[in-house]
């Protein structure tokens, strides 16, 4: 790369990989397809001129040195990283473990919904964990990784102020552009792995017409292009900064609760509706000592154990 914008003839080139100058104009095909500009051809030789802000494993491995994420695996086309990381977390595969995709085909959110995954325009992103905790520490664990999300943007760009939606939104000004899957395969009392998948609109300039109302990107609500590799890489350091403070620190699962409601507008305060079972209406009073909202509705207040907070004005 030292080199990359000179004009370097095919022949060079297939000395240096050792192969002729038609399989050189065959691999630079390939590489255009995958988005890499390569100008000229086998009669001027090649010139560079911008590589893409592709996730591969090389490019984001040497900038996560240190931290639990340095096995990476990094997909053009896939079904659902978390999937495959599930997949292969039944199989084996040791905590730690990225599953990144420039697209996915069946892009999972919550509640059985679809999270649309255009190509190379935003982050999907699942990592294997094999916490020593009781299942019912998942749910602080994944209300970290909302954490992670808001201090990665913030360590990127000061400006962008990202709110966080219990369980799993990361919004801006109202409009989502993050979302967290947490799946887990666990025994009564012992957790065998969890999968924390996340989802960022990065550099998406619209949207399918159902989320377009709700949904935004990064380039969007700061009005330019972010660099994907940076902030996936900013976005493994954090997550690895809050799942060693979790297991390590002692009172961490309280700071958790504590630091998420502190990042949220949602958590307190806060007229809304809550979708599940039918669905009720009231105001949130903060979350239970296990992370789960709060929200008085009349005389009660009742525990959301799961399904959507949609806020009411008022
Ligand atoms: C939601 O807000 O509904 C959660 C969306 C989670 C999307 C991410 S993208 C990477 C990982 N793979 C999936 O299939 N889903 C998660």
């Amino acid at each position: 790369m030292d080199h990359a914008m000179v004009m370097v003839s095919g022949t060079k080139i297939g000395e240096e990989i050792g192969t002729g100058r038609s399989e050189v104009w065959r691999l630079i095909q390939q590489l255009r397809s995958l988005g890499v500009e390569v100008e000229g051809h086998p009669a001027t030789g090649y010139q560079l001129r911008a590589v893409p802000d592709l996730l591969l494993a090389d490019v984001i491995g040497p900038l996560v040195k240190g931290t639990l994420f340095t096995q990476i695996h990094h997909y053009y086309k896939i079904g659902s990283t978390n999937d495959a990381a599930m997949d292969a977390a039944a199989a084996d595969a040791p905590e730690g473990v990225v599953f990144l995709a420039e697209e996915q085909t069946a892009g999972k959110g919550r509640c059985g919904n679809q999270w649309h995954s255009a190509r190379s325009s935003g982050i999907y992103c699942s990592v294997i964990l094999r916490p020593q905790l009781p299942p019912s520490d998942a749910l602080v664990l994944s209300l970290a990784a909302g954490l992670a999300v808001q201090s990665a943007i913030r360590s990127i760009d000061s400006r962008i102020n990202p709110d966080l939606k219990w369980p799993n939104d990361v919004l801006i000004d109202g409009k989502k552009f993050c979302g967290i899957l947490t799946e887990m395969n666990a025994e009564a009392t012992r957790v065998r792995h969890i999968v924390i998948g996340i989802g960022i609109n990065v550099n998406q300039r619209n949207f399918p017409d159902d989320v377009r109302d709700t949904a935004t990107s990064l380039l969007l609500a700061s009005g330019s292009e972010w660099s994907r590799v940076e902030l996936a890489a900013a976005l493994l350091k954090s997550l690895d900064r809050e799942y060693r403070g979790l297991l390590a620190q002692p009172g961490a699962h309280e700071a958790i609760l504590r630091r998420f409601g502190d990042g949220s507008s949602y958590v307190r305060g806060r007229k809304v509706r809550i979708e599940e079972n039918g669905g009720f209406e009231g105001v949130t009073e903060g979350l239970d000592a296990r992370g789960f909202l709060l929200v008085r509705s009349g005389d009660r207040v009742r525990t959301v154990l799961s399904g959507t907070v949609r806020p009411l004005k008022g």
